[in-house]
């Protein structure tokens, strides 16, 4: 090889190095383009000037020169590539992880406003000691009606009412029987909230549905009065709605209290002049209540003699309209998410 093909192989040699080089330390796509001008470019390339030099030389050495100068091209091309895919490839890792990007809102879901109610009902009554009870919507006609003292020809017990799965089992009209279950299981002293669904055979309308919910409460004990049962709804009603909200009991009748009463709140939804929701009457009964009836404790073996109790069933759905301003309860069954997006948890 002469000294000047010798010459050329070695700045070859010197120019890939040094486009290697420049090529790792390409800061982007740009620089890239400029490398490859600089270094292959067909009419200034510096690889190409070498190249274009090679018709000088000996055939041997032409060859052999050639040769290193294709392969240094071949290299210098492909670094060229592998940079330039490297490059693009950040570019859409940073784009994925752009944090100036606004966020997609995923809609997670909202409470339905009757378990909004049962949650704060349950949030309230837990502050007086009352722990929780759930129980079965299949109940035993026993357990829904004979140990609530309802006598045999008692109208609830009617197929028109009530729904009947086989002989002496029906879906449960109310969640009066967990009083039953929980006194069957616990002695006294007791103070136990029972939420649950209840099934009627009623039509659906305004104010009527065939499942609904409902929330039991009882308390047993030496020495409860009805005084005990007033200042408990009363406390409860004034820590669910607003502090000053006016409540009134009325004479009612059931069949597993006595006495019986109705609970009614100031209409939460005119404020009390009267309006289509509370029938103009300025009041909304929220519960039935009253003291257990000592046939209830004698159908359970629990000594009417030494312990009283009351207790009380609300209707969450009506609640929520009260609570919420919800003025139809229909709006309640529809799936309407926003209206269940507006409401917010007052837990
Ligand atoms: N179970 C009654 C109803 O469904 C409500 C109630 C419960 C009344 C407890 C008094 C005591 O209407």
């Amino acid at each position: 090889m002469s000294g000047r093909a010798a010459d050329t192989v070695a700045a070859l040699a010197a120019l890939q190095q040094e486009a290697e080089r420049a090529i790792r330390s390409a800061g982007g796509r740009d620089d890239l383009q400029r490398l490859k001008t600089e270094y292959l470019g067909r009419k200034a390339g510096r690889v190409t000037a070498i190249l274009r030099e090679l018709p000088g030389l000996e055939p041997d050495d032409r060859r052999l020169v050639g040769q290193q100068a294709n392969a240094a091209k071949a290299a210098i091309e492909r670094l060229l590539e592998e940079a330039d895919a490297a490059l693009a490839e950040r570019a859409r890792g940073a784009a994925g992880a752009d944090l100036t990007m606004p966020s997609r809102a995923v809609w997670r879901g909202a409470k339905h406003p009757v378990t909004l109610v049962v949650d704060r009902v349950t949030a309230i009554f837990a502050e007086l000691g009352f722990t929780r009870y759930v129980g079965p919507e299949v109940e035993t006609e026993r357990n829904n009606f004979t140990a609530l003292n309802f006598p045999p020809d008692h109208p609830a017990l009617d197929m028109h009412d009530t729904l009947y799965l086989g002989e002496g089992v029906v879906l449960r009209t109310h969640t009066s029987p967990l009083q039953i279950r929980v006194m069957e299981a616990y002695p006294p002293p007791i103070r136990v909230l029972m939420p649950g669904m209840c099934y009627r055979r009623d039509p659906f309308d305004a104010a009527h549905a065939p499942v609904f919910s409902q929330v039991e409460g009882l308390a047993v004990d030496e020495g409860i009065s009805f005084v005990d049962l007033k200042a408990s709804l009363t406390h409860f009603a004034r820590r669910f709605f607003a502090p000053g909200v006016m409540v009134r009991f009325r004479p009612s009748f059931f069949p597993f209290t006595e006495p019986s009463a109705e609970m009614d709140v100031q209409c939460q939804v005119c404020g009390g002049p009267g309006c289509p929701t509370c029938k103009y009457t300025g009041w909304s009964e929220i519960m039935g209540c009253g003291m257990v009836d000592p046939a209830v404790f004698e159908a359970v073996g629990v000594d009417p003699e030494r312990y009283t109790g009351w207790a009380f069933g609300m209707g969450p759905a009506r609640m929520a309209q009260q609570l919420y301003g919800i003025p139809d309860i229909r709006a309640e069954y529809e799936a309407d998410m926003r209206l269940h997006d507006q409401l917010v948890d007052a837990t």
